[in-house]
């Protein structure tokens, strides 16, 4: 599946991505608020890339986010059981930040599965901490529909989350 916009490619990631997709989640300013740890090695990474089969089944299923021939990051979307709703996630390399690559890829990643696969709902949630990634969520028109506090324990501490929602009808209005 591959998704078109203004500037980006979204597509499934390639073996040969495996360097880059290390690289970037090695960076512990990126990795700070995700679940893994840096850094992440090459070989994690491929495996992250070899286990991800079919974007239409449920799971999780991480796009690769290319900028002419580059790639600048990835959207992930965990799609529920019903196939109705799913999660989703976003990560951009340092270098790629702050041009509104992630903005543009997750509104493509949202008309995909508003429109043209007909998803009902769209969930999300960060640390209460992840400024950036509540602020895109905000901008793109996520619901803050809850804050879980001291809710997650990882990487030694407990944290905040909070949690965004945002409905078809939201979404096409
Ligand atoms: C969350 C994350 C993807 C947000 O990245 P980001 O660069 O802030 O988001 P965008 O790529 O959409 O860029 C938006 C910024 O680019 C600016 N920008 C510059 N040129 C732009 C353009 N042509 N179009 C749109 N925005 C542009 C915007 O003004 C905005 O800056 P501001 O927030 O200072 O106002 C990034 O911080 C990240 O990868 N973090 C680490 C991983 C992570 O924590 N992921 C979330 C897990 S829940």
């Amino acid at each position: 599946m591959i998704l078109t916009s203004a500037r980006l490619t979204l597509r499934p990631f390639r073996a040969e991505d495996a360097r880059v997709l290390a690289d970037y989640r090695s960076d512990p300013d990126v990795a700070r608020y995700q679940g893994w740890e840096a850094p992440f090695p090459v070989e994690a990474a491929a495996s992250v890339i070899a286990e991800m089969t079919d974007p239409a089944e449920p799971g999780w299923f991480q796009h690769a986010v290319d900028f002419d021939g580059t790639v600048v990051g990835d959207v992930g979307v965990g799609l529920h059981e019903n196939r109705m709703q799913a999660e989703i996630g976003f990560t951009l390399a340092t270098a790629h930040q702050g041009h509104g690559y992630a903005t543009e890829a997750v509104q493509r990643m949202l008309r995909h599965l508003f429109v043209e696969r007909g998803l009902h709902r769209v969930s999300a949630e960060c640390d209460a901490r992840n400024v950036r990634s509540a602020k895109l969520l905000r901008r793109l028109g996520f619901r803050q529909e809850g804050h879980r506090v001291e809710h997650t324990w990882i990487k030694s501490e407990w944290t905040d989350d909070l949690l965004f929602g945002l409905l078809t009808k939201e979404f096409r209005a």
